[in-house]
């Protein structure tokens, strides 16, 4: 496949009739095909991709960036100044499918409000270094620009997930479908910067990155894991209250532009479709080991109350204990014992489920309070808002 992309040799493996294409795409892909035939791993963004590789093409991408920058809110107008092309695309994009149900989205944000330390806990350190092992998004990270400045990166990624838990983040007055859209058009750009980087060609199996069927995967590493580990730590929620986290995280892959037809309608699907596409490819890469060393020192940087070892073990908590080795994170026995008794008493006591304050409970406290103000400071980088198209891949 080296000078051929995989959609071109699905389109030519398809019209001769040599492969189906469920039979062409990765291990698990094929029950999540759509009805129409498509298939997430062979979709991307057309047109989207195509308007991003003239506006790299033609060095436009730093002027579209100083005209974005001051195009924050949901109903701030487009910015004067961008070209046409992407002005008509953006003014399609920029607003919600009719099926954005505001109440439910209400009902989200309020859960989110509610919940929001555990919230900050899981996409965090659970999410966040979950990412780390998936092998396709470690190696895009990776060689794109934004891995040679992980300070700088996670502090963006956190405003993806801060405007999106805003109480008013899918309102007029809120930030997330600029974010999305931003985000979306970010992607864009490095499907077609990376498969002009040696490095990330040499690591990788396919041909252009971040396909829906990845942003899927990626998905399933944030809402459906955080869903999950919410239900196994018994955090009291209503089903109407479920139902909206789902909601609020199918609208935004939608806004990250992925098809309708791919987006799982319940969390039964969505699990099924995390069992098959997401679990199975967890591995650990060169790159990813040292995104992980990056992202924990990171954190390390604030004092958080606890000690590297209980910060290594929490991980392996949330994560699996298969995980934390393949990212060589050094054990500390005593801590993992204080959090395998402490944290679901923690959980209980603040839930309102147990009488009498746990031991350890401000060791927990601090700790999860002392990374919110991590998420909420945005990172502690003053960039962290203006997320920008980048016009390179990582330099070396
Ligand atoms: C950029 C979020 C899926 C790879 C970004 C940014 C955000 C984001 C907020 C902009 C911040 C930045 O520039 O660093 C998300 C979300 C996803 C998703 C919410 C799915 C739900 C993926 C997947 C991949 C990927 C599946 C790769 C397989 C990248 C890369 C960048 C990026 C390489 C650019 C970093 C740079 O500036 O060089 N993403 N992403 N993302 N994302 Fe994603």
């Amino acid at each position: 496949m080296s000078n051929l992309s995989r959609r071109n040799v699905l389109t030519l493996g398809v019209a001769l009739g040599l492969v189906s294409v469920a039979g062409a795409a990765p291990a698990g892909a094929a029950a999540t095909s759509g009805t129409s035939g498509s298939d997430p791993w062979w979709s991307w963004d057309d047109e989207v991709d195509r308007l991003l590789a003239d506006l790299l093409d033609n060095g436009q991408v730093p002027m579209v960036n100083t005209a974005m920058r001051s195009w924050v809110n949901n109903n701030d107008p487009l910015p004067s100044g961008l070209p046409a092309n992407l002005a008509t695309h953006l003014q399609k994009a920029n607003k919600l499918p009719p099926w954005a149900d505001h109440t439910k989205l209400r009902l989200a944000a309020d859960f989110n409000r509610r919940k929001d330390t555990y919230l900050f806990l899981l996409y965090g350190l659970g999410s966040g270094i979950m990412s780390t092992v998936i092998p396709r998004e470690a190696k895009s990270v990776y060689w794109s620009a934004g891995g040679a400045d992980m300070k700088d990166r996670a502090a963006k990624t956190f405003t993806f997930g801060y405007d999106m838990s805003e109480l008013n983040a899918f309102e007029p007055t809120g930030q997330f479908v600029v974010t999305a859209n931003k985000t979306r058009l970010v992607h864009a750009a490095v499907r077609h910067l990376l498969p002009q980087s040696p490095q990330w060609q040499a690591v990788n199996d396919e041909q252009i990155p971040i396909s829906n069927g990845d942003i899927l995967v990626t998905f399933h590493s944030l809402g459906t894991f955080v869903h999950r580990k919410l239900r196994e730590w018994r955090v009291p929620m209503s089903a109407a209250e479920e139902d909206a986290f789902l909601h609020m995280w199918q609208l935004a892959i939608h806004l990250l532009g992925v098809q309708d037809e791919f987006i799982p309608k319940t969390w039964a699907a969505a699990y099924a479709q995390s069992a098959q596409v997401l679990t199975p490819i967890l591995a650990p890469t060169r790159e990813g080991e040292e995104l992980a060393e990056d992202l924990l020192g990171l954190t390390a940087q604030i004092d958080l109350g606890v000690t590297r070892g209980f910060l290594n073990e929490f991980v392996r908590y949330v994560l699996s204990n298969a995980i934390g080795d393949w990212l060589g994170l050094r054990r500390d026995h005593a801590a993992a014992a204080i959090i395998r008794t402490g944290w679901p008493a923690y959980i209980a006591f603040r839930e309102g489920l147990l009488p009498v304050m746990p031991v350890g409970f401000y060791l927990f406290d601090q700790f999860i309070r002392a990374l919110a103000m991590l998420f909420l400071n945005k990172g502690t980088s003053p960039k962290a808002t203006l997320i920008t198209i980048p016009t390179a891949n990582r330099p070396e």
